[in-house]
């Protein structure tokens, strides 16, 4: 097992991430591309290694959030084409011709700017445009109520700039009720409307794209492209929620700590802040270096979590702290200062999973994922 000098670190697993990649295949029609989601430094999981895995792996595209994102995979020779999801502010449009960049085209006076820009500068910027069909963020209004196909159209149109896709995205793909089941179809069924309605005036769509993970486990469409994130790093956003295909994932992130401290305490006496906990009996403690500054989210404090420590659960005692979290060492043998801690992973015959820290803390693994923060290093397996 490597094991980092640093007192806490994270370990990625390349093969689980190609293993998941091919998982993510066998759901999907086999002329269906993947365009890989790996915004916000791949949910935590370092986009610089992980989009070079996947490129190498046969992955055409990737999307990412923002400008930098896409310079940072540009800076490290990802040649594939890149779609930014955000907004890019004006000052950075050069960017997006001299990387090659595909903008999201997310409204008409946005994309009007873009077509400006291009035209001022004897320049043709890349994009594909976004129809809210219900998500209600970003994208030209394709809703019931306010239905505005025209305005898509007006971008198709616009000289300098090179619409190559369009796009929507679902707001409630995770939820299999019968009212969000619904919702969904109904999505579904607009962006086809949009896509019908182009083709009636005779426009050349582009790529279509709708699915996300929970698109891709729970619905089959025909698009040119299908955006997964986190399937491709081996978890959902919760593993409590029903899904309809059940693929076999492989979580591709563990977490771990250096023990820095290791005391018996007396009953009656108290640990960390707040003194939330009082010990009943004589028991071990054993402090970590690592707390909420590194993304263990202090909500979890309190709440039964635990974490591995010579294969056993160690319950987390007392609140969280900023670089520090306490937990019970007492039923482990002899622990010592510099052993190691699992947070997120395997330990022997036990594991704990990133979903369970989600819970602890009411949030979803996307979040807790990306807010593993930056001062964690991250090491990343071999592939022989
Ligand atoms: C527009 C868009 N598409 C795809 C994704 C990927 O989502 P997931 O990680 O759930 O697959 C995201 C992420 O939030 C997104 O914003």
């Amino acid at each position: 097992m490597l094991q980092s000098k640093s007192r806490a670190w994270a370990v990625i697993d390349r093969k689980a991430i190609l293993h998941n990649l091919a998982e993510v295949r066998k759901l999907i029609d086999p002329k269906t591309k993947i365009m890989a989601v790996v915004k916000a430094n791949c949910y935590g999981h370092g986009d610089k290694v992980v989009a070079k895995l996947l490129e190498n792996n046969g992955v055409d595209m990737f999307a990412v959030s923002s400008i930098d994102e896409a310079l940072n995979l540009r800076n490290i020779g990802i040649q594939s084409d890149i779609l930014i999801l955000g907004y890019t502010p004006e000052v950075h449009f050069h960017y997006l011709v001299s990387e090659n960049l595909i903008q999201n085209f997310l409204s008409l006076d946005y994309a009007q700017k873009c077509n400006q820009y291009a035209q001022e500068n004897n320049a043709i910027i890349r994009g594909h445009i976004k129809v809210d069909t219900g998500m209600g963020r970003l994208g030209i209004r394709c809703v019931d109520s306010d239905y505005n196909v025209d305005e898509v159209e007006a971008i198709y149109h616009f000289s300098s700039l090179s619409v190559e896709g369009i796009f929507s995205h679902f707001s409630v793909a995770d939820e299999l009720d019968e009212d969000n089941l619904a919702y969904t179809q109904h999505q579904y069924e607009l962006y086809e409307k949009v896509l019908h309605d182009l083709k009636e005036r005779g426009i050349d769509v582009g790529c279509t794209h709708l699915q996300n993970s929970y698109g891709v486990l729970n619905y089959k469409f025909d698009y040119d492209y299908v955006r997964p994130g986190l399937l491709l790093l081996g978890v959902t956003s919760d593993d409590q929620i029903p899904i309809r295909s059940q693929p076999q994932f492989i979580p591709a992130f563990s977490l771990y700590a250096n023990v820095s401290r290791v005391k018996t305490i007396e009953p009656n006496e108290s640990i960390s802040y707040g003194r939330h906990y009082i010990s009943e009996d004589r028991r071990v403690i054993a402090t970590l270096s690592i707390g909420y500054a590194d993304g263990i989210p202090r909500l979890a404090s309190n709440r039964s979590m635990y974490v591995l420590i010579q294969g056993k659960k160690c319950p987390v005692v007392g609140n969280i702290c900023m670089d520090q979290m306490m937990v019970d060492v007492s039923e482990c043998h002899n622990v010592c200062e510099g052993d190691r801690a699992t947070l997120i992973g395997c330990d022997g015959q036990n594991r704990i999973t990133v979903d369970e820290w989600s819970r602890a803390s009411e949030t979803i693994n996307n979040e807790l994922l990306c807010a593993i923060s930056a001062r964690v290093p991250r090491f990343y397996t071999r592939i022989e």
